[in-house]
């Protein structure tokens, strides 16, 4: 596996967990012994705060980094959890949507942000819920994009505009990009969740879809208030153990998945 493997996060959709699984995947990846890096692409800097960090306006931000061109290594701030650093983002980037398009290639402008020496084994990025030029910059700039949606009729459906955006950035800067949707929020007691997570992999097929579902876990409502991750604060919860599972999944099937895309 190479360095700094990429990760974004995104649906379009908001409420489906992409925050809560950036922060407990990144959680369970430090206690699995790796370095991650977290970039909050959310100028409602929900991540930001989860990881304890109150965002303010003269600190360097994602923000900084997309419409000022600043490195990304300048903006790097640490968190309360060592191997576990933050890009943190505040209101100054609700602008980039309407200002990154007018640029040239400003698709490619977080890309290029991370070129030069960051020491971390995964850097993971927290996109908005939305398929805008932010969303759009996390996705070239990804190895693998995760999807969390709810096993519910309308996630599904939104699915269909992700799906175009995928093929956007595999067609233009991003050819080898691959994507898992991850079922979250998941209650096996309703009936829907059921019959939905089974449309999901047969519309996606297995290899679409995550084996690791998350399931309702209220602990994870307490988590963000305290500034850690669920799994440095209740370890032994459901969510803990769905997200360690999940980080298994991916460390041992990475090398898999890059391979699949050849064939
Ligand atoms: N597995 C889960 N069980 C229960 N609540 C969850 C779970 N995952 C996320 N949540 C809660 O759902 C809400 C939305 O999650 P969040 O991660 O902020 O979504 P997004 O970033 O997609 O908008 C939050 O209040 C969060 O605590
Ligand atoms: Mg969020």
């Amino acid at each position: 596996m190479s360095m700094n493997y990429t990760i974004a996060i995104a649906n379009e959709k908001g409420g489906v967990a992409k925050t809560t699984t950036a922060v407990s995947l990144a959680g369970a990846l430090v206690q699995m012994g790796k370095r991650i890096l977290v970039v909050d692409l959310d100028p409602q800097s929900n991540l930001t705060l989860a990881l304890g960090h109150i965002p303010h306006h003269k600190e360097m931000t994602i923000a900084s980094v997309l419409l000022n061109s600043e490195k990304i290594s300048n903006a790097i701030t640490q968190t309360q959890i060592e191997n576990l650093d933050l890009v943190p983002s505040n209101s100054e980037l609700g602008v980039a949507e309407r200002f990154l398009p007018v640029r040239k290639n400003y698709d490619t402008i977080l890309k290029n942000s991370l070129g030069g020496f960051l020491d971390y084994d995964y850097i993971i990025f927290d996109c908005p819920p939305a398929l805008g030029a932010v969303t759009l910059n996390a996705l070239t700039a990804a190895n693998l994009l995760i999807i969390p949606t709810q096993a519910e009729y309308f996630s599904a459906y939104a699915l269909k505009n992700m799906m175009a955006a995928i093929r956007q950035v595999r067609s233009q800067n991003n050819p080898m990009m691959i994507y898992r949707i991850l079922v979250t929020m998941y209650d096996s007691r309703i009936r829907a969740h059921r019959t939905l997570h089974e449309q999901l992999i047969t519309t996606f097929g297995k290899d679409g879809l995550l084996e690791t579902i998350v399931e309702i876990d209220t602990k994870l409502r307490e988590s963000p208030i305290i500034g850690i991750p669920i799994m440095h604060y209740v370890s032994k919860s459901r969510s803990a153990l769905q997200y360690r599972a999940l980080a298994e999944e991916l460390i041992e099937n990475v090398g898999e998945m890059e391979e699949k895309t050849f064939a």
